[in-house]
């Protein structure tokens, strides 16, 4: 069935089964359990394969980040309706398909601490799964029967896509400025984060500048969001990220990390890290990482990311007071102090 033979195993899906809500997630831990149960549902296809790989990717342990940014938002805004579990699936479900082409594009064989769906499964299986969930997705957002809901998320895909193109285009080239990477980075990432708290918005029937001041949160949330993601690549526990270290290197990315060295570092860094971007591999690794670090580049990274999760934060102030607002500011904390 599989590319290599193999079956996904039956203690895969227990591992993943056991893994415990976020403390983050406990004003909305009863939604979060009803989205589950929506994603559950709507997985279901009469091909094999298609439940397979779905399946094998979907319940395989992410942090559910988009889904409860639709609920907090929702939340914030005294939503009280039942759109919003179908929503926050919908954004689940795209961001998984992202995923299951991401890692095909990126020839990654390492997420949420397993093997990639790409690496199991193969390519072609991963890509044409990952078309089968952003169609699913478009078919659940029309049972919801709102014009501005299905703009939204019609948008927000197309402006993914975008990123993601605008990314391979950027791969192996040296000289790419700041303003091109942060372009980037809220195509592909920021867009979905802010289309999720829009929602949100939408669904609890926030005013005009409520639901702008949602969306704004959104976007600066996710760019801090990839902002940290991109320090990770370069610094973290492969045991928490669950994603092999030094990516985004051998995709030749120029990511912020790799951007500041080469314009803040000694002629002999900026050198090896503008040859280790147009050459990409692993091989220059370590030197990269010593370049990057004597630069303090992933210390201005993480400012960054800082700076943009104030951004966020003092979007959301007008919101009226409660738990669920409460929940977005330490969510805007999290995004920059994570190490997963
Ligand atoms: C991974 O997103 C892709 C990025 C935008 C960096 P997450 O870090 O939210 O992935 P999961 O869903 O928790 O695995
Ligand atoms: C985020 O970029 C990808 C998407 C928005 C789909 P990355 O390529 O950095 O994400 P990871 O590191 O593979 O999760
Ligand atoms: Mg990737
Ligand atoms: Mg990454």
């Amino acid at each position: 069935m599989t590319a290599s033979g193999a079956e996904p195993t039956i203690a895969f899906f227990r591992a993943a089964a056991s893994v415990s809500p976020h403390p983050l997630y406990s004003p909305i831990s009863a939604d979060m359990q009803a989205v589950d149960a929506v994603i559950r549902d709507r997985l279901h296809s009469d091909v094999v394969l298609i439940r397979q790989v779905a399946e094998y990717i979907i319940h395989s342990g992410g942090k559910r980040l988009r889904p409860a940014l639709v609920l907090f938002s929702a939340g914030a805004m005294g939503y009280r309706g039942r759109h919003h579990q179908e929503l926050a699936a919908v954004v689940e479900f795209i961001h998984t398909a992202t995923l299951l082409h991401d890692d095909v594009v990126d020839e990654s064989d390492l997420r949420r601490g397993n093997q990639t769906a790409n690496a199991l499964f193969g390519n072609a299986a991963s890509v044409l799964v990952g078309d089968f969930l952003y169609s699913r997705a478009f078919q659940m957002m029309v049972s919801v029967g709102s014009m501005r809901v299905m703009e939204v998320l019609a948008d927000a895909t197309n402006t993914i896509a975008e990123g993601e193109v605008l990314q391979l285009l950027n791969c192996h080239e040296a000289d790419v400025a700041v303003e091109d990477y942060l372009r980037v980075i809220r195509y592909k990432t920021a867009k979905l984060f802010e289309a999720a708290c829009r929602l949100g918005a939408i669904l609890g029937g926030a005013d005009e500048a409520l639901e702008r001041g949602l969306a704004a949160y959104g976007m600066h949330l996710g760019t801090a969001f990839q902002l940290i993601d991109d320090v990770l690549d370069y610094s973290a526990d492969e045991a928490d990220t669950g994603k092999h270290l030094g990516d985004d290197l051998a995709e030749g990315k120029p990511t912020l990390p790799l951007i500041h060295t080469m314009h803040h570092g000694t002629p002999e860094q900026s050198a090896l890290v503008r040859r280790a971007i147009e050459q990409g591999g692993r091989n220059e690794f370590a030197q990269v990482f010593e370049a990057i670090r004597a630069c303090g580049a992933l210390e201005e990274t993480r400012r960054f990311a800082a700076a943009e999760s104030a951004l966020a934060k003092a979007a959301i102030e007008p919101l009226p007071p409660s738990i669920f607002k409460d929940s977005l500011l330490n969510l805007s904390d999290f995004a920059v102090a994570r190490d997963r």
